[in-house]
């Protein structure tokens, strides 16, 4: 029944409604925006960012003169690049009649150009390209790399050197990941920095462009009944929880070079780490919430090997069907110890953390696919009812949960008196399921993230120095880990995991959530 009660605008309906304000204009009112898709013919831009551009077109986001460009070394024609991305368009925000009109339209915007990652000749052509279709007004230029990081310095000299006109901006997207520990991410800021101001750099993680990672400020800062429970004196544990119930089909290759640590924990679970734990920030501008997020990363403690168990999956035959191991991918070498599981036990060592296990977990091929925040509280002191749960008082503690996806909810788990006349607990559910309470459709991630970078708002992207603080904590583990050629404890693919990780949530008296 209270399915429609009204709710703050999110940025893609505010902009909707003030249309995009923030993009220079000449003494006429008139500016282009320019977006080219470096890495176009990728797996990435396909499935991701050319659907989130034509969903922001269709939420009317994009200013009235825009273009967008796919650039790779691919040989493709205009009417090919629209062909391409016409099969992965859908207007899934809701079923309005026009779909078909409104693909059509955001397919004329879109062009091709093929080039090298490292001509500046190649990106002078798309240069004169894009002047031709920004006509003379201020031009607003940006950027996705969309590619492998060993190109993105040669693309950003190449597009930094065809200037954008002096009022616009030039605005450059990397896509994770951004090195592959502190030496290699430090050399490829200094290497981006040759050519990019770091106020021009939008480092993406697209986790923070989730729903609910977005809610997690405002549900503690927001809520009185949260944030004075949010420390050591009432919080047991917190535990980041990745799972995927499928392997790294087709990403083999890229994966094995990174492996999960790398691909999900340094990146996606930190980033909800900072936020969960964070001071207040002073204010919601960009550059306090990222002060805040460094000090709390520069506060956590480096990762011992002692903390961690790392675990790849093996192939694993059910119900007749054979599930490949991680070996069997063609681009994997079979003697890969690359894990494709691990489990971590993390501590901030500062006045509001101290001595609290924060557990991540992350793990591919697993026997489901989930992202939560658990959050469980300590046991109420000298509980009147510790009769009633006998004498795992583990199961009568508070556990608030954020299931970033999928099914997107918040709910809370409480002790409740089974209604009777006897004196029966049971644990019950305080719960916010988005599906029940709100009637729209959840934006991806990726939508919100590139207007945000279009309206040059740097809120959901990571600084250089938090990119600092998140490689300093793992670091030492990954050389360990390669230098010593750990070989992670194999599981069969779409069980639970290594038992591992069992023990060691035993370690800190935790049971995973
Ligand atoms: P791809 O491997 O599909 O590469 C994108 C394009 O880059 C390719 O189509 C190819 O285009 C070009 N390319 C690939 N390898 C090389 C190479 N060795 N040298 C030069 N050019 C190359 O990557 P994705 O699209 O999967 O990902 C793009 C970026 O986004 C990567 O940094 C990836 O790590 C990151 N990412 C990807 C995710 C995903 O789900 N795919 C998720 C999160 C991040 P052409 O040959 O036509 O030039
Ligand atoms: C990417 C990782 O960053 O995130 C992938 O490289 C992973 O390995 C993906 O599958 C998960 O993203 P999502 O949004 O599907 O949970």
């Amino acid at each position: 029944a209270t399915k429609h009660i009204e709710h703050p605008l999110s940025p893609i309906e505010q902009a909707s409604i003030e249309g995009i304000s923030q993009l220079p204009t000449d003494a006429n009112g008139e500016s282009s925006l320019s977006i080219t898709v470096v890495g176009a013919s990728g797996d990435l831009a396909k499935k991701k960012i050319f659907p989130a551009l034509f969903a922001l077109f269709y939420e009317g986001c994009l200013p009235k003169h825009f273009t967008i460009f796919g650039y790779a070394r691919s040989k493709m024609t205009d009417e090919e690049l629209r062909k391409m991305i016409s099969g992965t368009l859908t207007c899934r925000i809701d079923q309005r009649e026009n779909c078909e009109d409104k693909i059509d339209n955001f397919l004329k915007k879109c062009f091709y150009h093929a080039g090298q990652y490292n001509s500046e000749a190649d990106f002078k052509q798309l240069d004169a390209k894009l002047k031709t279709h920004e006509g003379g007004r201020v031009a607003n230029r940006l950027f996705y790399l969309s590619i492998p990081p060993n190109i993105f310095i040669d693309v950003a000299r190449c597009a930094s050197s065809s200037a954008s006109s002096e009022q616009g901006w030039t605005r450059v997207i990397v896509e994770k990941p951004f090195g592959r520990d502190s030496a290699s991410s430090a050399e490829l800021t200094k290497g981006l920095k040759q050519f990019l101001a770091e106020e021009q750099i939008y480092r993406i993680d697209h986790y923070l462009g989730k729903e609910l990672v977005e809610n997690l400020s405002v549900l503690r800062f927001s809520n009185l009944v949260f944030e004075p429970l949010w420390s050591r004196q009432y919080i047991r544990n917190v535990q980041f929880l990745f799972s995927e119930d499928f392997g790294t089909e087709g990403r083999g290759g890229y994966f094995d070079g990174y492996g999960i640590i790398r691909d999900i924990m340094q990146n996606h679970l930190l980033q909800m780490l900072a936020i969960f734990a964070m001071e207040p920030p002073v204010s919601l501008d960009a550059e306090d919430i990222r002060n805040e997020k460094v000090k709390v990363l520069r506060s956590m403690r480096t990762l011992n090997l002692e903390d961690v168990v790392i675990g790849q999956y093996k192939s694993h035959v059910r119900g007749g069907v054979r599930y490949p191991g991680y070996t069997d991918d063609k681009t994997v070498p079979p003697n890969s110890i690359t894990p494709t599981f691990a489990a971590a036990a993390l501590f901030i060592d500062n006045a509001r953390w101290d001595g609290v296990p924060f557990l991540m977990k992350a793990g591919k091929a697993l026997n489901n696919r989930r992202t939560e925040i658990r959050v469980q509280f300590r046991h109420v002191p000298g509980n009147l009812y510790k009769r009633s749960f006998g004498t795992d008082l583990d199961q009568a503690t508070n556990e608030l949960v954020i299931r970033v996806q999928p099914d997107e909810a918040i709910y809370l788990k409480i002790n409740n008196k089974i209604p009777g006349l006897g004196m029966r607990l049971d644990r019950s559910n305080l719960n916010l399921l988005y599906a029940d309470r709100y009637s729209r459709e959840i934006p991806d991630a990726y939508e919100r993230l590139l207007l945000d970078a279009i309206e040059g708002e740097r809120r959901l992207f990571i600084r250089s120095d938090e990119l600092d603080a998140a490689w300093a904590i793992f670091t030492p583990l990954l050389q360990e880990l390669e230098t010593r050629r750990v070989s992670p404890e194999l599981y069969p693919y779409g069980s639970r995991g290594p038992v591992g990780a069992h023990y060691l949530a035993a370690k800190y008296n935790v049971r995973w959530g």
